[in-house]
């Protein structure tokens, strides 16, 4: 079965990486929308736009199933796509749920890194005051972050600077959790990881999201195995220059994927 992964740029590959490490007997076809990367700086009108096009053009390669692999486009148009298209569609969300149960215990706040448009929408604002109770939530938009992963920019003195200065307003002893709210931010979780205090976590929805698509692909009696990991990386703009730097992208999250 052939598995269809969207995202505004490279940062989907963070969760295809984990698909492939779970689900290694299957296709993908991961579409990138370069024409409009990145996302979570532009209005949700025509980022939704920018969706529906690349979706249609990532159809015609008759997926079996579909994960936008991106929080931001999942929180704008996830609810749309599903009435449009009859596969089973896997979206993503900030996992702050977790994260607040996570830190129940220790009566620490959560601080969730995600790009403005995501934190901006109805879906995020409904997701924290379902689980927040406790008001410990708080959000950080980091746009740089996605410039600098689209630009394949992992110079660890740069990022350590720009985490630095981003986190230099809050008191961290009173921070027990970090959420990835944006796929392209993974690809920077070990340079944060040594910002950060020992005692604050880092969690990201990548897996829960897999788990979450072999669940479906199970329930659907879809997803038999019957692929090899084969991936096909594709573009909205067919700039073969982005597809290598896709590839390059993969490769550092996952050595053995198969290219076509
Ligand atoms: C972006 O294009 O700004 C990033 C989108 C996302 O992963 O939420």
């Amino acid at each position: 079965m052939t598995i269809g992964f969207f995202d505004s740029g490279i940062g989907g590959l963070t969760v295809l990486s984990e698909a492939l490490r779970k689900l290694p007997n299957e296709d993908y076809i991961y579409i990138a929308d370069t024409l409009h990367v990145p996302y979570g700086t532009k209005s949700s009108e025509d980022v939704k736009t920018y969706i529906f096009e690349s979706i249609e053009m990532l159809m015609q390669y008759h997926i079996d199933a579909l994960v936008i692999a991106c929080n931001t486009a999942t929180s704008i148009a996830v609810n749309e796509l599903r009435d449009m298209y009859a596969i089973p569609i896997i979206g993503m969300e900030p996992a702050v749920k977790p994260a607040v149960e996570m830190n129940r215990a220790t009566g620490k706040r959560v601080l969730v890194f995600a790009t403005q448009l995501t934190l901006q929408q109805e879906k995020y604002y409904a997701l924290v005051s379902r689980v927040d109770e406790q008001g410990i939530v708080d959000s950080l938009p980091l746009p740089e972050l996605v410039a600098y992963c689209e630009a394949l920019q992992f110079d660890k003195r740069v990022i350590t600077e720009y985490f630095k200065a981003k986190l230099a307003p809050y008191r961290l002893s009173d921070y027990g959790i970090v959420v990835l709210g944006c796929t392209h931010y993974p690809f920077y979780a070990d340079i944060l990881r040594e910002a950060l205090p020992p005692h604050i976590g880092i969690v990201d929805g990548s897996a829960g999201t897999v788990r979450r698509l072999a669940a479906m692909l199970h329930r659907y009696g879809i997803g038999e195995g019957q692929g090899n990991g084969n991936v096909k990386l594709l573009s909205t703009s067919g700039d073969k220059a982005y597809e290598d730097k896709m590839r390059t992208a993969l490769g550092l999250l996952t050595g053995n994927a198969i290219f076509t």
